[in-house]
This record gives structure tokens, sequence and C-alpha cells, in this order.
């Protein structure tokens, strides 16, 4: 372990898991994945005047489908899970059929045996779900790690939640399932704040049971000032509602509060946390501070952005050491990835220049534009528009063409082709004959109109030219913080 290095992964966590977690290496997971809620979440873009955009981008789809890739996990989860696991998925089957509640559970139990796999012997699980999936999953756990290692179902509740009305109780929690992998486990009592004012009884731990202290004087029961007591499994945390400090723009993050619990529990300093799904990296970015070592893995290459921007920002003093996993880092990687998935392909080139997606293009919204980017000459000036295309395969210059038609519809200053393959000699022409922006600040510099930049000139570090005083952030700034520190103080964390 000397030799360790933080890791951000950008990729599917059941392949990461399998092909670069080993076996017995982590001491705590976290996992808050997609709840089968059949939400898409999109994250909203901020406009430079701080309104909301048009634009949005899925960030990522809660939703799961019956279909080969869902077959396939559940034939895994029977074949090559625990055998507890093969009689439980195929009782399931029989009482919810093939439908999509199962999809996401047979997903997510072949995940949890890959968990479970790279979890060591004292090492803890906590999976958050709301209370909808909450029953099967149980079961799930229960099936893999066996129902004497499970150690609590722990509410969070929120109330500082909007109320969202409808014939039934608002709901206000979610659940956090706890196991354990043996009974060697690590675990440091939390203890928190007590809400009365009045004594309690002093009790000492013999043998793992609490026993009460007598007062060797008077025989009596030794009794103190109440000031805090051992966590309950009720978690009172609130909520990141939009106006909270900690937002960050990311839809579903979760407070800092709550990993603070979860990591202080059940980890050491220096032990790895693994998030498995680790959206802005709310569990990456507190184990950081806590002065854990740490795994991050997502699907989306806006979380893995996100995160670096969140971990540069909140420790600006001391920036974390570590290695992002997955991202193309040259043209081979980038062509696999254009292969696997052009919508992805798109977005990570998009942040090659700093652009934004221009529309949900899984929706099938205007193809003619990828993304925008929004600049100022100078602070306070108006603000100009450079749109961007991304072509991962074959190109002529009839797309160039386009791209000028594009402009003009879209009263762009500028524009930008970001192309995988070379771009041909008429691409070249057709782009030159699109002339130059000039400058006011500073005054008379002459900027090509449509700059064309293929991957490969990119990663040797070409840049879209522009007369920009700074680039705008698209995500809220994360506030800095000092490693080591003691917890947060955490919004109505009473219980
Ligand atoms: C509910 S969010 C996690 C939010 C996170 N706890 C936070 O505080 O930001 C779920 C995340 O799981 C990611 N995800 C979904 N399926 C995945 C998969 N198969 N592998 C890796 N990440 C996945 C999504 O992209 C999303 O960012």
């Amino acid at each position: 372990m000397d030799h360790w290095r933080n890791q951000l992964f950008f990729g599917d966590n059941l392949e990461v898991l399998r092909r670069h977690i080993p076996v017995e290496s982590v001491d705590l997971i976290y996992l808050d994945p997609p709840f089968n809620s059949n939400a898409t979440y999109n994250v909203l873009f901020a406009e430079q005047n701080g309104s909301k955009s048009g634009a949005q981008i899925t960030a990522f789809e809660d939703t799961w489908h019956w279909g080969l890739e869902a077959e396939q996990a559940f034939d895994e989860a029977v074949r090559f899970g625990p055998r507890k696991l093969a009689d439980l998925m195929v009782a399931l089957r029989g009482f919810l059929g093939a439908n999509d509640m199962l999809a996401y559970l047979a997903m997510m139990a072949v995940r949890l045996v890959e968990l479970h796999r790279v979890l060591k012997a004292a090492g803890s699980l906590y999976l958050h779900c709301d209370s909808m999936a909450h029953p099967y999953l149980r079961l799930i756990l229960d099936a893999i790690f066996g129902t004497r290692y499970r150690r609590n179902d722990i509410v969070w509740w929120y109330p500082n939640k909007l109320p969202t009305g409808g014939r039934l109780f608002d709901r206000q929690h979610d659940i956090l399932l706890y196991y354990v992998k043996t009974n060697v486990f690590t675990y440091n009592e939390i203890r928190i704040p007590t809400e009365y004012e009045g004594t309690q009884l002093v009790t000492k731990k013999v043998s793992g049971k609490r026993i009460p202290v007598y007062d060797p004087e008077t025989g009596k029961q030794l009794r103190v000032q109440a000031t805090d007591k051992p966590a309950g499994d009720v978690w009172r945390i609130n909520m990141i509602h939009p106006q909270s400090k900690e937002r960050l723009g990311y839809p579903t993050q979760k407070p800092e509060a709550l990993l603070d619990r979860i990591i202080r529990a059940s980890s050491r300093e220096g032990g790895v946390v693994l998030d498995p799904f680790c959206g802005c990296g709310t569990a990456v970015v507190v184990a950081e501070r806590l002065k854990r070592r740490w795994i991050g893995i997502d699907l989306t290459h806006l979380a893995i952005k996100l995160i670096k921007k969140r971990l540069a920002d909140t420790f600006p003093a001391e920036p974390p050491v570590y290695e992002v996993v997955g991202e193309p880092v040259d043209l081979k990687s980038a062509e696999a990835l254009a292969q696997q998935d052009r919508h992805k392909f798109e977005w990570w080139a998009l942040d090659l220049v700093d652009a934004r997606p221009a529309r949900d293009k899984k929706k099938g919204a205007d193809q003619s534009i990828d993304g925008v980017i929004y600049f100022q000459e100078k602070e306070g000036g108006p603000y100009r528009k450079i749109i961007v295309q991304v072509k991962s395969g074959k190109v002529g210059a009839a797309q160039i063409v386009e791209l000028k038609g594009a402009m003009a519809r879209e009263e762009a200053d500028l524009a930008c082709f970001i192309t995988l393959t070379p771009p041909t000699r008429p691409m070249r022409e057709e782009a030159a004959a699109a002339g130059f922006y000039e400058s006011e600040h500073p005054p008379g510099v002459r900027f090509a109109r449509l700059q064309i930049l293929t991957i490969a000139e990119l990663f040797a570090g070409k840049k879209l030219e522009y007369p920009s005083w700074s680039i705008q952030a698209t995500f809220r700034k994360a506030a800095p913080k000092r490693k080591g520190t003691p917890p947060e103080e955490n919004q109505g964390n009473l219980l």
C-alpha cells in the first residue's frame, strides 16, 4: 500500500471493479446508486447572469429496463453469485416478473457481489436507497453478506425537504443499509449532542457490554451532566436544498455531514474508502478531508469533471494527489470512447475547449451544434458566443459549410469544429473563408472566425483562440476546507 494513489475512474463500476480493484483491498464502501425512480437527472447549466439556461444535459438516467444487459446480469448473479443469491433472484423473478425493477435488482446484485469481494475482512458497506427499492436490496444484501452481518437499517431523516403534496405521507427519509463482512469490523462510536438538559448514567464497556459505574464512597450509580450521547439509527441531517452553500449543481448530491458520519464511524485515518457511484464526489471529498485514501467511480464524464474541480476548490492549499483512470489520454483511447459511446465522446471533447453541451442530444434535439461557449472580452463587457461542433467519424467540407450556416442562424461570433480524423484541405479552405473576428479588447487583434481543431492537436496543447479575459465556471465552487479538521457544523444534525 506504500505506493498507493487515490483513484478516480471514469467508467461502468462493474467493469472497473472486475478489472482494477483487488480482492479484500477496501475498508469502507458507500454506494448511492440511482434508485430506479424513472427519472432522468439533468444538470442545468447556469447562464453567465446567474439565470438558468435552457441548455440541459443528461447527467445520468435513473432508469433501468429489462433487456439483454439485464438478462445477462441476472444470469451472472444466478450462476456465479452465492447460492442464496441464486435462490433469491429466481424467487424474485417469479414474484416480480422480468420487469424494470428486476432489471435494477439484477444490475445491483452483480455489483454487490463484486463489492463484497473487494471489501476487507474488517470492512463495512453502506448502501443508500429509497423506501421503494429498500426491501428488495435488503434481501439481496442478506443473501450476499449473510443476515448476521447486517448491522442497521439507518434512517436518514431530512425534515427540511419541501412537502411535495399528494395523497400519501410526505417522504422525508432514505435508508442506509449497513453491513459488515465479518464479526471483526471497524467501528468508532459517534457521539452527538444531546437535545435535553439533564444528567445521564455513567457506564463503561466490559467484554463488549456496557455496565454501570458506581461511586466507591456512596455506592450509588454515578451520573454526569449530559452533553452528548451515542448516535442512534435515525440521523437527522438536512438535505441539500437549492440555496444551500454546499450545493454544486449536481443532481442527487448528498450532504457532507452524512458521509462524515459514515466515514468516521467505519474507517480509520489511512483506510481506503470506495464509492462506486460517486456522482459529484461527496464521499471522495469527505474521505480526503478526514485523511482517508479513496477510490471513486462514475459513468458520467460530467461527474468526473466536477469532482476534479471540487477537489481543487476544496483543498487549494494542499491539492490532493490522485490519478484519473479511463479518461481518454491519447488518440487511441479517444477513438475507443467514440466507438463505445458517441455522446460521451462528444461531452468529453467539449470539455477540452471548456464548452458546455448545447442541447440534450439524447433527446434528439437540434443536431446542428453540440456545444456553446460564452465569453467576455473584458470584465463587465457584453457576452459573445462561440458554437462548437464535434465529429468522431468521417468529415468533409459540407460540414464546415453547415457550421457556417449555424453560425449565422445562432448569431455566433466564432465557431469551433473539433474532429477526431484530420480535416481535408477543402475543409481548411472553407474554414479560412469564414474570415476573422477582430477584438475590441485588446483592440484590433484578429482571431479566425471558424477554427478547426483535431483531437490530436488538443492533446498536444493547442487551444481554441478567442479574446476572453476569463472562462466562467459552469458549476458552483466548493468552499475551501482544511484536511483533518473536525466535522463541519451540519445543519440540524440532532439525532
Ligand atoms: C445518485 S448519484 C450519486 C450522488 C453522490 N452520492 C453525490 O453525493 O454526488 C448516482 C451516480 O451513479 C452514476 N452511475 C450510474 N450507473 C453507474 C455505473 N454503472 N457505474 C458507475 N457509475 C454509475 C451516475 O452517473 C450518478 O452520478
